[in-house]
């Protein structure tokens, strides 16, 4: 079985290090993603493991494609009954990537994928094409150098949807984001981890998951997953594997995490999440500028995504990049670091001397991640 999981390109590594962690040796890097092979039960352990994939599909076809007539071809070998149920509307997506994809026409895709599935031989009647439909089965043709990729969605929801997330913060972190830069970091649990700007503590959350060995999914609704909706579908697989993963969450961490921000309306926020993300018990949080912050252990890891642009109260940016820099040299010396900072912040002010700088993004927002080592 095929099976193809996307990411920002640029933590494009740090999933494929997951998908090996999962034993998926057969990898296939891919523009934004990895095609994989596996079976069944190892599929339905990366969607409910995987901590920086945006989405999954499972791939029904790899074709040449170089107009609509060869499109059309390629779709009439595909048998559609054994993909979707006939009573989950769905819907298409290109994704025309290079200009020789663009010559085609995008409706004309459209179309032609629609007419393939209702003129299959379904039992009852083929499924509806309805992009307005309550989470619509996605179809997607990825189409690039003169090969589609066709796949089915059986993510749902994007997977940076964890299931816990609740509003009351401005500049949230995704969660794969989040999970992805303590990848990078080198974060496994087993030493202290404080971020001393938590905001609504998304990565002290992904680390309390990290460190508990509890999957990232695990909490996602019955029905929530559109592989549920899938024809094929094994519920009793899909049960059975998702208690295993809950019967392997360690019941306490090996190093303790501490979450803290200067703002108390955040502070509520993240506790908020935490207890939604059923970790609250696990994270240390309080209310307390950095200027303020003492070490709680010798050593450890500060990982901290720093403001910018956004209103910070007293004071002004460039004075908190050089005192968290300060404080970061005088009390956390010991101390691995890992900061994720705008690429436009006045990094120089913080005067560290970086390990690594890693490129990423936060959205559409150039970032860089700071990392020293100790
Ligand atoms: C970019 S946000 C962090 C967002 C967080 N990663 C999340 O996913 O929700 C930066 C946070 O730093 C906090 N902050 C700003 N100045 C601070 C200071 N001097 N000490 C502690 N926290 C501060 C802000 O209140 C804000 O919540």
């Amino acid at each position: 079985m095929q099976w193809m999981a996307t990411c920002p390109h640029e933590t494009v590594d740090v999933l494929a290090c997951e998908l090996q962690s999962l034993g998926i040796e057969q990898q296939n890097k891919f523009y934004r993603g990895i095609m994989f092979d596996c079976d069944l039960e190892t599929a339905y352990r990366a969607h409910l493991l995987l901590r920086t994939a945006s989405r999954i599909q499972r791939v029904v076809g790899k074709f040449d494609v170089s107009d609509l007539v060869t499109l059309q071809a390629a779709l009439k070998k595909i048998i559609w009954p054994d993909w979707l149920r006939t009573h989950h509307a769905f819907t298409v997506r290109p994704t025309l990537a290079d200009q020789s994809a663009q010559k085609l026409d995008e409706n004309a895709i459209v179309t032609s994928v629609v007419q393939s599935i209702q003129k299959s031989a379904f039992e009852k009647s083929p499924p509806k094409f309805d992009p307005e439909a309550d989470n619509p089965i996605t179809i997607i043709l990825f189409i690039r150098d003169g090969t589609c990729v066709l796949g089915i969605d059986t993510a749902g929801r994007a997977l940076h949807k964890r299931g816990w997330r609740t509003s009351g913060h401005p500049a949230v972190l995704k969660e794969t984001l989040a999970a992805s830069i303590l990848m990078l970091a080198g974060y496994t649990g087993h030493e202290p981890l404080v971020d001393p700007m938590c905001g609504s503590g998304t990565i002290a959350i992904e680390a309390a998951y990290i460190a508990l060995n509890k999957a990232p999914l695990i909490h996602r609704g019955k029905d929530d997953f559109a592989l549920e909706h899938l024809a094929g579908f094994d519920r009793p697989l899909w049960r059975r594997v998702g208690d295993q993963l809950r019967a392997q969450k360690k019941s306490g961490l090996s190093a303790p995490i501490y979450a803290s921000d200067i703002k108390s309306d955040y502070v509520d926020v993240a506790r908020a999440c935490a207890l939604r993300a059923r970790v609250e018990k696990y994270i240390n949080f309080s209310v307390t500028a950095f200027q303020d912050l003492e070490p709680p252990a010798p050593r450890g890891l500060l990982i901290a995504n720093l403001p910018y642009g956004e209103r910070i109260g007293a004071g002004t940016i460039d004075q908190l990049y050089k005192e968290v820099g300060q404080i970061i040299k005088q009390r956390f010396s010991l101390w691995r670091v890992a900061l994720l900072v705008p690429s436009q912040a006045p990094i120089h002010l913080l005067a560290l001397n970086t390990t690594k700088e890693i490129s990423l993004r936060n959205g559409a927002l150039p970032v860089k991640l700071l990392i020293l080592e100790r």
